[in-house]
């Protein structure tokens, strides 16, 4: 493909914010000049967008007014793109070619809700590019020369899950239909796909309702998600006229116009994780595309020896020639403008940007109509003939079932191949095939009509879909007496026949009694809400009520003749505010403004697992899967790691052994899919009862369990105090599983235990310095029998990456660790001070699980049995708890309480030091007073107050601890640096004194004359007892030593030390810098 060729051309279009982003106060991240977009990074601002240059950067964003007929329109002068717009760039294009004979292809690519549709189909009065080419085609070939016979046929399909389905028609085969590849000319086809002649846009406009219609019903059956689905639509446009030399001859133009399946990936990293992540074939047609085009791409700029793999999906298969043969080919990547999809926006922008690498080669498919009936039918002579013959050579080396099987399947090949072409000949007498269908449709004409006129005077219920492209389109009328809804295989039948989940044989009964409409179950237990809230009795409706029958069927219902709407009732209702409603009934709440984007993620997510969990429920229900699903939401806390936000996962338990698994959203999307596919293969009639584990979707093998999480939080360790507690285990609900004794304590390289007085008083003058804590997890004690199969912690310190885990003690719910380790912090750092004033250690507790012990009464139980059991069970056993969506984003309560309290301790032993130095102060002045005056010696009893009151604070660098706590003798331990200026100086100095000034003088008035009789002093410390004291000269001696050490260290070479009366308590004293026995 390299060299030559004409690059595939590409629009970029940004819509509007929709409701939801509005109220939120979304900003708007993308910016267009031209050609040129722009995407901003909102975690960034201060950097310089992203730049694109495409074809066309469409702005349709704001500057447009609705008009009266419900039209966008430009404001004046403004750069708003409207359908129009995007029609005579893009749509003319289209049009001119297929005039000229070429192929063309349109795609739409685009997350979920970024406008692929808008811009594809359109809404309302907004037509898009399709209707709006197909009308512009027929007045084109109104007002062309009439020599030319213009023939139109269409078709419509859709790809969902790699299978095809005829959207032209209700009912299609199991499995879809078959592609195969025409071996003449290399390229895919649908077989059996229905293709329709089409004589007027009106005609067009019909078979795309019709088109429509069918997907809703299909993807409301099947609980398919219409928004993973690719919907093409393929107009064949031939122009016969007859050459100079008067030989007829066709030019032939196929136009494919695409809209794509929603781009944003499930969730790359839970499904990788998935045991089962090659089985969902959700994604395989878009992520085909994708590499299609990556190495279409590089084909184009010159790298050679590049397969592109058509071959890897149906979707790439069909468009092989749209993508890299014989066509014009556009693509419109839709933009969402809001902040939050800054990730997917940005990948659509990528995605558009390699698309516009790719080059096609367009040829005029012009040929004269004898010939190619002649070769049409010389094929189908060949192919006749190699089915009569032997047309598989004898293979040696094949075993007879093999040879069998090719055979057959080279059979069924020339047969499809035989009926193509006799379709393509048949097909060359178009009048007649449009005359005939003209005919078939005339009742369906009527029909249409009558329900149009009907939906004006009747009550109704009117379809609502996820994609707003789907709502509205089904509609169900109530005007008779009683109107029923159930399964078709019911006796009698159903007025209304329903397929899918959860809908039983009877399942709704509406009666009409002039003009009021009572909607009441059809058998006990049929699953119908109304406006979110189940139905258990009846209830007349008003209009607009929501109505969900199964779990899949949603409907509005509307009364023309009473159309006052109950207050509250938005004027228009979408699939989001049904959704919402629902959730809200079961627990959850919703905020529309004022979210974080942490809590909006989180809303979005729940929003859209919810439907998905009540999906599965119902299939393990009909499949007695022995399964129930629910939404969790892990807050950041709860998850092992830092800065981890809340995430929104799904629980599955199995109901028989009480075995849980937490999945990821990612996995739980995918599984859910496999669930789809499980459910539908039953649907179809197999049995599918005896999948095996490996396959099962609903299989997991037993894995341990996260039972909870606590906390510890570590302000202590800033204060070199150790921590220990029994804190509580609580799971995501913030249900109490249990305790876990822990302790925290600041010690020696070696694993000693400080003593108190490593205590500093500001965290501060732990910086710079190596420190080493002993992290210890104890014992525990767990609520739940079931986890006596194993129990085991994991945590991290800090920023570890490694997770520390206990042993798994097993046969116990009180196990005992006794796990200690040391961990070192080799300096100190302001980032440290940070985490022990923030942070916490999360443990988190583990359970083991087997797969084997099944709980022999449940057995007997059918899952939904089961199931009404535990929500009985939840019911009684507390309120729902944490079913908000305005989830509190911080610690949860437990956690609360473990901060709280480990604060309290510290404010508690802050609170002992300074009573006990407020009575040593006390003490100091008794003992004064008691002096005879003669011994009243004002210095020494100045710096004994003086150390005593200043004996902490980093400030001066000074310590002061208790040694020990109990007798009535106070011993303190202290360290000065420096010291106060005694005469000269009234006040107590400041940092703004200088030290340097008042530390000379204090060495000259009093070290000189204070030190007493027998006290060694070193040059860099000096010990001082008051000489009146009678204390151990050893105990001084060696803490005045250490004392100079540390005060050497701090380049300040002095220390002091008074004594008082008493005894040393031994031991106690150990280690202190300098002591003062009293
Ligand atoms: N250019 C636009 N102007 C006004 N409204 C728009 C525009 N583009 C999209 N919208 C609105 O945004 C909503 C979502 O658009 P649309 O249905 O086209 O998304 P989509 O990409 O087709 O999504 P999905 O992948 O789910 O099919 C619709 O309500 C639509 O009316
Ligand atoms: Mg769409």
């Amino acid at each position: 493909m390299s060299g030559g060729g004409e690059s595939v051309k590409v629009a970029v279009r940004v819509r509007p914010f929709n409701s939801r982003e509005k109220e939120r106060g979304a900003k708007v991240i993308i910016s267009m000049d031209g050609a040129l977009t722009k995407i901003q990074n909102p975690e960034t601002p201060k950097e310089d967008p992203k730049s694109f240059t495409f074809d066309y950067s469409y702005w349709s964003h704001d500057n447009f007014t609705e008009d009266s007929e419900g039209n966008l329109v430009a404001d004046p002068g403004s750069n708003y793109a409207s359908q129009r717009i995007v029609f005579q760039d893009l749509g003319q294009g289209v049009l001119d070619n297929a005039f000229k004979g070429f192929n063309c292809s349109l795609f739409a690519y685009g997350q979920t809700g970024s406008g692929k549709s808008y811009s594809m189909v359109g809404y309302g009065p907004n037509k898009g590019i399709v209707p709006i080419t197909c009308d512009e085609l027929f007045k084109t070939m109104a007002a062309a020369k009439q020599e030319v016979k213009y023939q139109v046929t269409f078709s419509m399909l859709e790809i969902y899950n790699e299978q095809v389905r005829d959207l032209l028609e209700k009912v299609n085969p199991k499995g879809g239909l078959v592609v195969r590849q025409n071996p003449k000319l290399g390229l895919f086809y649908v077989v059996n796909l229905k293709s329709v002649a089409v004589g007027s846009y009106a005609e067009i406009e019909k078979r795309i309702a019709e088109g429509t219609a069918n997907r809703t019903v299909a993807s409301t059956n099947m609980n398919a998600t219409s928004s993973r689905a690719h919907t093409v639509v393929t107009i064949v446009f031939d122009q016969i006229s007859k050459n100079e030399s008067g030989q007829e001859t066709k030019k032939s133009s196929v136009i494919n116009l695409v809209d794509l399946a929603g781009s944003e990936r499930a969730d790359s990293t839970g499904a990788t994780g998935d045991r089962l992540k090659e089985g969902a074939n959700i994604n395989k047609s878009l992520s085909a595309l994708g590499n299609v085009i990556s190495a279409l791409a590089d084909l184009s700029m010159g790298k050679k020896k590049i397969m592109v793999p058509y071959r890897d999906s149906v979707l790439t298969k069909l468009l092989q020639n749209a993508l890299g043969g014989n066509s014009k080919t556009v693509m419109i990547a839709a933009l969402s403008p809001a902040d939050i999809n800054y990730d997917e926006t940005l990948g659509t922008l990528r995605y558009a940007d390699r698309a516009k690498k790719i080059k096609n080669k367009a040829v005029v498919n012009e040929n004269p109509m004898d010939k190619l009936i002649r070769e049409l039918r010389e094929e189908n002579d060949k192919l006749k003939k190699s089915l009569t013959g032997g047309m598989m050579p004898e293979n040696v080396g094949m075993s007879q079932e093999d040879i069998d099987k090719m055979k057959k399947e080279m059979e069924e090949e020339i047969r499809a191949q035989l009926m193509a072409n006799q379709k393509a000949i048949s097909d060359m007498d178009w009048d007649q095939k449009l005359e005939q269908q003209r005919a078939e449709d005339v009742s369906e004409n009527n029909e249409r009509d009558l329900t149009a006129s009907r939906k004006k005077k009747e009550p109704h219920l009117l379809n609502l879909n996820e994609d707003p492209q789907l709502s509205g389109v089904v509609c169900h009328f109530l005007g008779s007496s009683e109107t029923t809804f159930g399964r078709k295989d019911a006796d009698p039948q159903p007025t209304i026949t329903l397929n899918g989940l959860s809908i039983q044989k009877k399942h709704a009964i509406v009666s009409n009694s002039d003009g009021e409409v009572e909607i009441k179950p059809g058998s006990p237990g049929a699953k119908i809400k109304v406006n979110g809230i189940p139905l258990v009795n009846s209830k007349v409706l008003e209009n607009l009520d929501r109505i969900l029958f199964g779990s899949n069927h949603m409907y509005v219902y509307h009364n023309p003749a009473k159309a006052d709407v109950p207050e509250g009732t938005p004027a228009t209702i979408d699939w989001e505010f049904a959704q919402k409603e629902i959730a809200h009934a079961k627990g959850y709440q919703t905020a529309g403004s004022g979210l974080s984007k942490e809590q909006q993620r989180v809303q979005d997510q729940i929003l859209e697992l919810l439907p998905m969990v009540n999906e599965v429920n119902a299939v393990s229900e009909e499949l007695n899967k022995h399964r129930s699903f629910e939404i969790v939401l892990i807050s950041g806390a709860a998850q092992e790691g830092k800065d981890k936000e809340t995430e929104v996962m799904v629980k599955m338990k199995n109901l028989l052994n009480e075995n849980t698994w937490v999945w990821g959203r990612g996995k739980f999307i995918n599984r859910r899919y496999l669930i789809q596919e499980l459910y539908q293969r039953f649907i179809d009639g197999e049995d599918v009862s005896d999948v095996k584990d490996n396959d099962d979707p609903f299989w997991e093998p037993a894995e341990d369990v996260l039972i909870g999480t606590a906390h510890a939080f570590l302000q202590s360790l800033g204060y070199s105090l150790d921590f220990d507690d029994n804190i509580t285990v609580t799971d995501f609900k913030g249900t109490d599983e249990g305790k876990l004794y822990i302790t925290i304590k600041p010690c020696t390289q070696d694993g000693k235990p400080y003593t108190d007085e490593e205590y500093v008083d500001d965290p501060s003058e732990l910086l710079g310095k190596p420190y080493h804590i002993k992290i210890g997890v104890i014992n525990g004690d767990v609520h739940k029998a079931r986890y006596s199969k194993g129990l085991m912690v994991k945590y991290r310190f800090y920023e570890e990456t490694e997770y520390t885990e206990t042993p798994m003690l097993t046969g116990t719910l009180s196990p005992e660790w006794n796990h200690n380790r040391i961990v070192s912090i080799p300096v100190v750092t302001q980032e440290v001070l940070d985490y022990f004033e923030t942070g916490s250690i999360t443990y988190s507790l583990y359970g083991h699980q087997e797969n084997t012990a099944v709980d022999t009464k449940r057995k007997n139980l059918t899952t939904k049995e089961l199931r009404q059991l535990e929500n009985m069970q939840e019911a009684s056993a507390k309120p729902i708890l944490n079913k908000k969506m305005s989830v509190s984003f911080g610690p949860n309560g437990e956690d609360e309480t473990t901060h709280l309290k480990s604060e309290l301790v510290l404010l508690q032993k802050q609170y002992d030091r300074l009573r006990k130095k407020e009575r040593r102060m006390q003490d100091i002045c008794e003992e004064w007073e008691k002096k005879p005056v003669e011994d009243q010696q004002f210095l020494p009893f100045y710096r004994k107050v003086h150390a005593v009151a200043f004996s902490s604070g980093s400030r001066l660098k000074s310590r002061v601890q208790m040694v020990n706590k109990e007798e009535t003798v106070s011993v303190y331990s202290f360290e000065i640096d420096h010291e106060e200026p005694v005469a000269n100086q009234q006040e107590t100095p400041t940092l703004q004194n200088g030290i340097q000034e008042t530390v000379p003088k204090l060495q000259n008035d009093t070290l000189k004359t204070e030190v007493p009789k027998g006290t060694e002093s070193k040059t860099n410390g000096i010990a001082i007892a008051d000489t009146n004291e009678n204390v151990p000269m050893t105990n001084i001696v060696k803490g005045a030593q250490e004392s100079s050490a540390a005060a050497a260290a701090n380049g300040n070479g002095n220390a002091a030390a008074g004594a008082g009366g008493g005894d040393t308590p031994k031991g106690k004293a150990e280690g202190s810098k300098a002591c003062l026995v009293m």
